[in-house]
């Protein structure tokens, strides 16, 4: 079986094509693609809640001319009749499916769905591992703001620990000579993600005033058995409101990739503050999926 290009984690992206992503998307945004992905069946599959990240492949797929298909976990053999991943993935090849767009609930599952289809798979999120084209929307979102993230500085604030969208965007940050700051108390943040390049603080106010940007992350409730800490201590410590908003510097980025919980990460001062870009980040997320699905399928 010949290994088609996935996209499991930014990673699987050449500087070059990271770059080529990123004109693309700007590209695609100006003007109407055509139709780059006709005849091209693509099959999004969703085990795990979704809504931006699945209507935007949709529309993604469809403004490129695929066929798409949309299988829910209930319509698919695969949870309720016992058939195996790696059997799915044969079925779905032969019938010339040739992208699956998977979110999955387990780190590693779309490395193991592209290891078995013969075709191109898009990671749409696994478990608490990775989450690439989210990662290229925050990323194209401040590129946009900037020009350029070398040389800024960007706080990941939060749940880090179960968050698949602070692994993929802080190691596509790093790579492109972004500073991160890592913030959040250590039952989401421990001390050793230090070892990764990046800074790990405990205090928001004190790091706010010297950051470019700030991406707020939800707590992963439904990755945890137990909340580790209260609501009200996470709010006190790290909720983003009018009175942390006074820290930050005047041109400061706000960004959370959504879905979030307005009282516990944020609160109203936060959607009204001239820099938040939470509807630029939806919003390229159409345009950066057409570019990553039209690179997979047609290369450059
Ligand atoms: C994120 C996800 O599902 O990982 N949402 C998204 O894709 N935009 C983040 C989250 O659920 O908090």
């Amino acid at each position: 079986m010949r290994v088609r290009r996935s996209l499991i984690d930014l990673d699987d992206l050449t500087a070059e094509e990271l770059a080529y992503v990123f004109e693309r998307t700007a590209q695609f945004e100006r003007e109407a693609p055509g139709p780059l992905l006709a005849g091209i069946a693509c099959v999004n599959m969703f085990f795990e809640e979704s809504t931006r990240t699945f209507t935007s492949f949709n529309l993604a797929e469809l403004r490129l001319g695929a066929d798409v298909i949309n299988l829910s976990p209930e319509n698919l053999s695969l949870a309720v009749k016992g058939e195996t991943l790696e059997d799915t993935a044969i079925t779905l090849g032969a019938m010339g499916v040739c992208v699956l767009v998977v979110r999955h609930s387990e780190p590693g599952f779309s490395q193991r769905v592209a290891l078995a289809f013969d075709g191109h798979v898009v990671n749409a999120g696994d478990g608490s591992h990775a989450h690439p084209t989210q990662a290229l929307l925050d990323i194209y979102t401040l590129v946009e703001e900037w020009g350029d993230v070398r040389g800024r500085s960007v706080a990941i604030v939060g749940d880090v620990l179960h968050s698949r969208v602070a692994h993929s965007t802080m190691h596509g940050l790093l790579r492109l000579g972004c500073s991160v700051v890592l913030v959040g108390p250590e039952c989401f943040l421990p001390a050793s993600y230090a070892r990764e390049g990046v800074r790990v603080e405990r205090d928001l106010d004190a790091v706010l005033p010297e950051v470019d940007a700030a991406l707020l992350l939800r707590i992963q409730r439904e990755r945890l058995s137990d909340m580790p800490i209260s609501d009200a201590q996470y709010v006190e410590a790290y909720r983003l409101d009018g009175r942390r908003l006074a820290l930050a510097r005047k041109d400061a980025v706000v960004m959370h990739p959504g879905p979030y919980n307005r009282g516990m990460e944020l609160d109203d001062a936060v959607l009204a503050f001239a820099g938040w870009r939470y509807a630029s980040q939806v919003r390229h997320g159409v345009g950066v999926r057409m570019a990553v699905l039209d690179l997979l399928v047609n290369g450059r």
